[in-house]
């Protein structure tokens, strides 16, 4: 409860700063909890046989850094059972070759990275809070040599208000935060684009309704919700202990998770 309070106060006052802190502690979490769990340990045996380059889905090919490699269990990415329910919605964007794609919330740089590498002509800007999250999404940038993505930390009403470009993909996963950047009321320009939205109904109640709402009149809207991965599937995973597959590969949602991919109606 007082966490709350101070977290409220805190995005009312200094947005970007409570942002950046409470995104080093969960990193702080996440990392303790994978070393806890084994899954980091897992994750090194299967880089250990298997590299640390993705092997299916839309970004294969993509070459994680040695440190984050070392930092993080990337199972699931390396294998590409991640979010695979996306991959058929990557491969339109990347047919459609938009000038311009906001990736927010970055993380490791999967998304980010991973897209500029199949659309080399696209500008890729990229947002994240945390600053491991931007790290490592510039490593990732090097280790791929892709020259057309540039990191930021928040992405704000008042930066799109400013930047927004008509043509513009937006893929977004920024932890309920949606529910305050994808409003055309307040920002007419989002009109002009097309938007992946993962929704967090949990820190966002209601996000899903309202983002349908307010984009009903003028996009179709599709709708995706992840769900769990059978580790038999990828044969690369016996590498890792039985008990440990589902876990390394395992997103940790708690839950289903719906993803929306609204498409300009007048433009498609
Ligand atoms: C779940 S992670 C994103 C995972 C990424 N989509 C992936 O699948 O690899 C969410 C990230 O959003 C960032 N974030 C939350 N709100 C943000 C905002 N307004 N601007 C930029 N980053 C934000 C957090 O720091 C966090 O790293």
């Amino acid at each position: 409860m007082f966490k709350e309070l101070i977290k409220k106060v805190g995005m009312a006052v200094a947005p970007e700063l409570t942002l950046e802190l409470l995104s080093a502690r969960s990193q702080k979490l996440i990392i303790e909890i994978e070393e806890r769990t084994g899954m980091l340990a897992a994750s090194h045996k299967f880089v250990a046989e298997h590299g640390r380059t993705v092997l299916r889905g839309p970004f294969q090919g993509l070459r994680y850094s040695e440190r984050v490699a070392r930092e993080r269990n990337q199972v699931h990415r390396l294998v590409g059972s991640y979010e695979n329910e996306l991959y058929a919605w990557c491969e339109e964007i990347i047919e459609r070759q938009y000038p311009v794609l906001l990736d927010i919330g970055t993380a490791d740089g999967f998304y980010a990275v991973g897209f500029a590498r199949r659309m080399p002509d696209t500008r890729i800007i990229g947002f994240d809070t945390d600053r491991w999250a931007r790290e490592a999404t510039q490593e990732l940038a090097e280790e791929n040599g892709t020259g057309n993505v540039e990191v930021l930390s928040m992405c704000s009403p008042d930066w799109l208000h400013r930047n927004l470009e008509p043509d513009t993909l937006i893929f977004s996963d920024c932890e309920g935060y949606e529910m305050v950047l994808f409003n055309p009321n307040l920002l007419p320009g989002l009109l002009e684009c097309d938007m992946v939205i993962e929704l967090h109904e949990r820190p966002a109640p209601g996000v899903e309704k309202a983002i349908r709402e307010r984009f009903e009149g003028s996009h179709d809207i599709r709708m995706v919700t992840y769900g769990e991965h059978d580790p038999a599937e990828f044969p690369e995973l016996e590498v890792i202990e039985p008990e440990m597959r589902a876990q390394a590969i395992s997103e940790g949602r708690g839950g289903p998770q719906n993803v929306l991919f609204l498409t300009r109606r007048q433009a498609n």
